[in-house]
């Protein structure tokens, strides 16, 4: 079984699937940190029983932020770290101290559309399709190697909120799914590489 912390920024629905799937066998999440302390995802932390903390980001350097969030996830003991709609960009530092242990959920189909904003640029360029991808996190922002992914269809007539809807039910499962691989050991970051057993 995995300690994991989960960094959150928003609503929180990604982390309420992963407090769904958690097991004895596979991972149970320790910590829930906010950078925001009105995200919404804090309560759901809270019903569940888990503990939360808010770290927040502003008039802080980002080195100092993200040694305030690496001195709670390992004061909590946490072994593995999932990304779930925290939206600041890590320093090299922090992401470099996790490597391998760190997971991020992006709502395209990796490498495709990194970045902000994704599901109007999708439909902006006409695309048939979009998904979800669990990746881990190296310092290239949305670049790390892609552990699982889903792929929807994008509708004629989509606009951000229904895609990001569609794709919002993939999030919900493949990150449950993945983290419970990288907890399990059958996934590892390799060279850069995610290697599977
Ligand atoms: C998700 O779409 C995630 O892919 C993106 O931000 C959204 C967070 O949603 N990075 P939630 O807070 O998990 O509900």
């Amino acid at each position: 079984m995995k300690r994991v912390g989960v960094l959150i920024s928003g609503r929180g629905s990604n982390l309420a699937a992963l407090i769904a799937a958690q097991r004895p066998d596979t991972y149970r999440i320790v910590l829930v940190i906010a950078n925001r302390a009105d995200a919404p995802g804090l309560g759901i932390a809270e019903a569940a029983g888990i503990p939360s903390c808010v770290i927040a980001h502003h008039g802080k350097t980002r080195e100092t932020f993200d040694a305030e969030m690496d001195a709670a996830l390992r004061a909590a003991d946490v072994e593995i770290v999932a990304l779930a709609g925290f939206m600041r960009i890590l320093s090299d530092g922090f992401v470099r101290a996790w490597e391998g242990r760190m997971v991020n959920i992006h709502p395209s189909l990796l490498p495709a559309w990194r970045g902000t904003d994704v599901h109007a640029r999708v439909i902006a360029a006409g695309e048939t399709q979009s998904g979800a991808s669990v990746h881990f996190v190296v310092p290239e922002l949305d670049a790390g190697p892609v552990i699982a992914q889903d792929s929807v269809p994008v509708h004629p007539g989509d606009t951000p909120e229904t895609l990001a809807a569609r794709i919002l039910a993939v999030e919900h499962r493949i990150y449950p799914a993945a983290l419970t691989l990288l907890a399990q050991g059958k996934v590892r970051l390799e060279h850069g590489l995610a290697v599977f057993d």
